[in-house]
């Protein structure tokens, strides 16, 4: 374990893991994940050679949306500990030489929190009703809601309340959206940052920050016809030039702190260029890129992609992101196991089975892609389970489903449970080592050898795997650059600075590696040579 090294770039090239707490490790034994549950597993932590996590929300929440519907910014959660256990964990992980970065959810706060209940019970027009968004709805008895807007998860946007007025919610309805015009709103978020920073956070992922700034008269026109779905900073919800107004304030804050803290934008927006403006030095200084998350496993995609992306963070004066895994999207060796185009909701509500699933070749394509993000320049995003190689877990049942997605959408969105379910720690035992009860989502079978305990004795696991990867990545980074080399429409070959060679077989046949010493594989080669699906890194010396 290696303490925490003071650099104000730590967060440029970082190889950050995500942990959504309730499905992380249980030390209660409730069934729900918590963060003594964290701490126990810094070593773990620390032994997969990650540079930082990121926390999913653990803040207090009826968990309407997975905690993503927070009650109070600045405390934690009693079903997931105290502020104590938190300060417990800050310290353990920075003692493994491991950041922390925690979710920061500003769009919208959960219907139980005190603003939103002083709101419904102060009268309309009230300074407590101007910290949401209320309006009157259309029609002689205002009975129809202020538009037609559906809600992310489904259903209309707006509901109606006692009085007769309605507040918008883009996503469930016990999310009621900031007005993010309020000062105080403004404010009491300023006082949010400097509480979790005060305590040791080194930055925040920034959940919808796409959202927060709106453009809606009060009374709405009655012909507003705008589409929730336009984001090229003309629609009057999503990606509007304002919201950078919020983080230019928020960066002075993160400015305040040795080393600054940092912040990366959960913002899906049309275009690399509509992103690159999150993620300016002056605002949040990164921002996610889900490209490769949302590309097809081909060469030619990712290179435009990969050069694309480089280009553009430059440009922002930041360092790209990857991701191929979070706990909003089917698990990546399932994507790449089902053929192009899969309807993948089609294939979670058929339970997994309609089209068939190759389990083997997605986890291939998994761990070459994997190993090829680990080599770009820029922060790899890992997703806590994708070291074992979990697939989706798609056979959930109904009853079991908690994500407001299958609920709001009458059952025709499966929704994200699937890539939810508590980890596997132990090859037996109740809920396999995740706690000593079970899990609040079922496990299934064959988390037995994808476990921590089978995968530990397996010199061949995905786990192994990972800790290798990550162990000489941190030897061979390098700074930001990247050459191609020989890419064609089957292989992607690249050389970072120092003589780091990526290569990647997306084609069917086995190919020459360069001369040089081979570091590590995502598979076996066969004969020397790189079969299909996999990725080497060579070093030439
Ligand atoms: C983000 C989160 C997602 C959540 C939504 C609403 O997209 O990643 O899990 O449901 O915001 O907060």
């Amino acid at each position: 374990m290696s303490p925490l090294q003071h650099d104000p770039d730590w967060w440029r090239q970082a190889a950050v893991y995500q942990i959504y707490p309730r499905s992380f490790a249980d030390s209660g034994g409730d069934g729900i994940g918590d963060l003594a549950g964290v701490t126990s597993r810094v070593p773990y932590l620390a032994a997969l050679g990650v540079d930082a996590v990121w926390l999913s929300p653990f803040y207090p929440s009826a968990l309407a949306d997975g905690g993503y519907d927070v009650d109070d910014y600045r405390d934690v959660d009693p079903k997931l500990g105290t502020l104590a256990d938190f300060d417990e964990m800050v310290a353990a992980l920075h003692a493994a030489g491991i950041r922390v970065i925690v979710d920061i959810v500003p769009n919208h706060s959960s219907n139980r929190h005190v603003w939103f209940q002083e709101a419904l019970k102060a009268p309309k027009g009230s300074p407590a009703r101007d910290r949401y968004i209320f309006r009157d709805g259309r029609g002689a008895d205002g009975s129809r809601p202020p538009t037609d807007w559906k809600s992310v998860f489904g259903g209309p946007a707006w509901q109606r309340v006692e009085d007769g007025q309605w507040y918008l919610h883009l996503f469930a309805p016990e999310q009621p959206d900031f007005n993010w015009k309020n000062r105080e709103v403004r404010d009491d978020f300023l006082t949010t940052l400097r509480f979790w920073s005060d305590r040791g956070v080194d930055g925040y992922r920034v959940d919808v920050a796409n959202g927060l700034a709106k453009d809606l008269p009060d009374p709405l026109p009655d012909d507003i016809a705008d589409s929730a779905d336009l984001m090229n900073g003309s629609s009057r919800l999503w990606d509007r030039d304002e919201v950078h107004e919020i983080y230019r304030e928020w960066r002075k804050i993160f400015d305040e702190y040795d080393p600054p803290r940092t912040a990366v934008a959960e913002a899906w927006v049309s275009t690399a260029e509509r992103r690159a403006r999150y993620a300016s030095p002056e605002g949040l200084g990164q921002a996610f890129n889900f490209d490769l998350l949302k590309a097809n496993f081909d060469a030619a995609e990712f290179r435009e992609i990969i050069t694309a992306n480089l280009a553009q963070a430059a440009t922002a004066g930041t360092s790209s992101t990857w991701v191929f895994s979070n706990h909003d999207v089917v698990r990546h060796p399932s994507r790449y196991g089902l053929p192009r185009d899969t309807d993948e909701n089609a294939w979670l509500l058929s339970g997994g089975t309609q089209p068939p699933l190759d389990r083997e070749l997605g986890l291939r394509r998994a761990r070459a892609a994997t190993l090829l993000m680990l080599a770009l320049p820029g922060s790899a995003y890992l997703y806590q389970g994708e070291e074992l190689g979990l697939h989706e877990v798609a056979d959930l049942p109904a009853e079991a489903l908690q994500d407001p997605t299958f609920l709001r959408s009458e059952g025709e969105e499966k929704g994200r449970d699937g890539c939810r379910v508590p980890l596997p720690w132990t090859t037996g035992g109740p809920s396999y080592g995740f706690g000593a009860g079970s899990a609040h989502l079922p496990q299934p079978a064959w988390f037995a050898e994808s476990s921590v305990e089978a995968e530990d004795r397996d010199p061949d696991s995905t786990l192994a795997f990972y800790r290798e990867a990550l162990r000489l990545r941190h030897s061979l980074r390098a700074d930001e650059k990247l050459e191609w080399s020989d890419a064609t429409d089957t292989v992607l070959h690249f050389v970072r600075p120092n003589g780091w060679h990526s290569v990647t077989n997306f084609g069917p046949d086995a190919i020459e590696l360069p001369a040089g010493e081979v570091a590590v594989t995502s598979g076996p080669l066969d004969d020397g040579k790189l079969p299909a699906n996999t990725t080497a890194w060579v070093v030439v010396r």
